[in-house]
């Protein structure tokens, strides 16, 4: 399993349903991997059908997947197992991101039996939690992000196996972010409050772009970000990457 503790900053460019054959070509071709430093992990995560030509072209970069079936194997059409994604060079997997929960229904204990799959095929899983902007305005976001913590994590979890990624649902494809000192006192609180993720590294995702990086990334209690839309351009990712 990839060491993640060595990394200073991991920073994940999530493509979800996006990208084509040209994309990709042209997408590498800009893509800037010269100055990134040794110590940031930076991960592409394509639509699965583009994994072997983004293996073939990531240099230093990691290959993750979007998601994962729950089911080892058998008659489960239309999945892809956590085995299967290692046998591809898949080395991290987001799971439970906000939109597999709100259109997939995806629940709490579906999303912890993924990440223990993950982790028995030595893929660090890449756990979302995040608070609807209702959740936001009844003061509920602690309270929120504690039961979606605790109930996703499985058994056999560690700060040296799985990363956590907060993304507040409303701060996703909007433009809008928390402030900087939201950011660094709910990381505060997720990392120094709930025993269970003590430590872990904890990612930050929701409408990050090249001209908040540096700062989302400065803040004490941030372990790198999450990116959807500035990931599907090349410039902006490369200019994260170095942020
Ligand atoms: P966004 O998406 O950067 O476009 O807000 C982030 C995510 O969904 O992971």
């Amino acid at each position: 399993m990839l060491k993640i503790k060595e990394f200073n900053k991991i920073i994940v460019a999530n493509w979800k349903l996006n990208g084509s054959n040209d994309f990709l070509e042209a997408y590498f071709e800009k893509l800037a991997l010269k100055d990134i430093d040794s110590d940031i992990c930076g991960i592409i995560c394509p639509p699965i059908t583009y994994f072997q030509n983004c293996y073939s072209k990531l240099n230093s970069l990691y290959l993750g997947a979007q998601d994962c079936s729950k089911f080892k194997d058998g008659a489960y059409t239309g999945e892809i197992s956590a085995s299967m994604l290692r046998e591809n060079n898949c080395i991290f997997c987001i799971v439970g991101h906000s939109e597999r929960r709100q259109v997939f229904k995806e629940n709490n204990e579906d999303i912890k039996i993924k990440a223990a799959q993950l982790l028995d095929e030595k893929i660090v899983p890449i756990i979302c939690i995040g608070e609807t902007l209702e959740q936001k305005k009844m003061h509920k976001t602690h309270e929120v992000l504690k039961e979606q913590v605790i109930n996703s994590l499985p058994p056999n979890s560690s700060k040296e196996s799985v990363v956590i990624a907060y993304e507040p649902i409303w701060a996703i494809g909007t433009g809008i972010t928390p402030t900087l000192e939201e950011i660094n006192n709910i990381h505060k609180y997720l990392k120094k409050d709930i025993k269970e993720i003590e430590e872990y590294k904890l990612l930050y995702g929701g409408s990050v772009n090249p001209k908040n990086a540096s700062d989302i990334m400065s803040l004490e209690n941030v372990d790198g970000v999450l990116v959807g839309g500035s990931s599907l351009k090349a410039d902006q990712f490369s200019e994260i990457l170095k942020a």
